[in-house]
């Protein structure tokens, strides 16, 4: 047999005609950026997260970007986020002209978010503010956080970019911090048909300004506030985006109950670390890691089974070429670094069949026996 380590058309062709109608509409409106659609998703996400307003921009990275400079962070500020996450979450930083402070990940085998021990310590008189990610898709230790960013005055911005969904105690992630930002790669569990993404704020006035960046600094057509940039929901994006939210939670619960599948099947495997759902939390398996000591092994063998598999992510970004200027060579995060050597994600998305997830365990036992 052969998995697929996603399968995005097999997800979509449920959709797949009205997919087709709502792009053809919006080919023979001719409206491309902006417009009634753009509009009607950002009003319909809002209701479906349970929030006032949504902004919807080009992708996450500039979502990010544009956040953190409606929440007035640039040169001089620093920012603390975590080690181990995709590299836009850090690069948004950057762009604001902010430094990026780095902390490792929890200890607890199996989680892998941002180690909330961790960052009292790099919190100096010019930090401005947190960007923990809810990795994978499960979420950070959210009380915590808030309730560091509360004592030492700092913005809380939740990277969603793999959780629209995933809930902490009963709401979903993204209504807890000042700021939210969220991802519709094609990859992800609300995935569009190229890039796109979508901001909350807590504060109507903040998320004005955050509108405002993401469109050119711009209050009306020829009148900019400020120098923004371009990072505006495409009209086509938004009209497919339409037809597939009012699934998005159906897909979630369909993760989660392939990932509880994986997860009664594979357990007591020595050698073989799961992901962990912490209490009070509904983690929403944007990708399902395992660890072993023998990751490269293992991930060649389930491939000549078939099987395949994906590595998120190779390196913790403090070895990355890019952060070289930092010196935080191997060693500075321990935890991260490991994890990047030893982990592997298995297929993962909301259609994967129950005969699939039984064939990945019965190889991956194999592997171990
Ligand atoms: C944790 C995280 N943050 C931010 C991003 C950026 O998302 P986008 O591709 O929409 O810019 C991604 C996407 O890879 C991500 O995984």
């Amino acid at each position: 047999m052969n998995v697929p380590f996603v399968d995005i058309v097999r997800n979509l062709a449920p959709y797949r005609e009205q997919l087709k109608q709502a792009a053809c509409e919006v080919i023979d409106g001719a409206h491309f950026i902006g417009g009634p659609d753009v509009k009607a998703f950002e009003r319909e996400m809002a209701a479906w997260l349970g929030v006032e307003e949504v902004c919807a921009v080009g992708c996450a990275t500039s979502g990010l970007f544009s956040a953190l400079r409606g929440l007035g962070i640039g040169p001089g500020d620093e920012v603390i986020t975590t080690v181990h996450t995709a590299i836009p979450t850090s690069e948004a930083i950057t762009l604001t002209g902010a430094q990026v402070v780095f902390c490792d990940i929890e200890a607890e085998p199996g989680c892998y978010n941002i180690d909330v021990g961790a960052i009292e310590a790099k919190i100096t008189s010019r930090t401005k503010a947190i960007i923990p990610v809810h990795l994978y898709g499960h979420p950070f230790q959210l009380d915590p956080v808030l309730e560091i960013a509360r004592k030492h005055k700092l913005y809380v911005v939740e990277d969603c970019a793999q959780a629209q969904g995933a809930k902490y105690r009963d709401r979903y992630v993204g209504t807890y911090g000042d700021v939210a930002v969220f991802s519709f790669f094609p990859s992800k569990n609300l995935g569009g048909f190229g890039d796109g993404g979508a901001v909350i704020a807590k504060d109507p006035a903040v998320l004005k300004k955050i509108r405002m960046v993401a469109n050119h600094g711009r209050t009306k057509k020829y009148q900019h506030e400020l120098e923004g940039i371009n990072s505006r929901l495409d009209t086509i994006q938004a009209a497919m985006l339409r037809v597939i939210l009012p699934g998005l939670s159906a897909w979630n619960e369909a993760r989660h109950a392939a990932a509880e599948r994986y997860k009664q099947k594979l357990a007591g495997i020595p050698g073989l670390i799961l992901p962990v759902e912490a209490e009070g939390c509904f983690h929403i398996y944007h990708v399902f890691v395992v660890v072993t000591e023998e990751r490269d092994r293992f991930a060649e063998y389930l491939l000549a089974q078939g099987v395949q598999t994906g590595v998120h992510y190779p390196r913790a970004l403090n070895l990355q070429p890019a952060y070289a200027h930092l010196h935080q060579g191997r060693g500075t995060f321990p935890r991260a670094e490991y994890a990047c050597e030893h982990m592997l994600s298995l297929p993962m998305f909301p259609t994967i069949t129950e005969a699939e997830i039984d064939y990945v365990c019965e190889q991956v036992r194999h592997f171990f026996e």
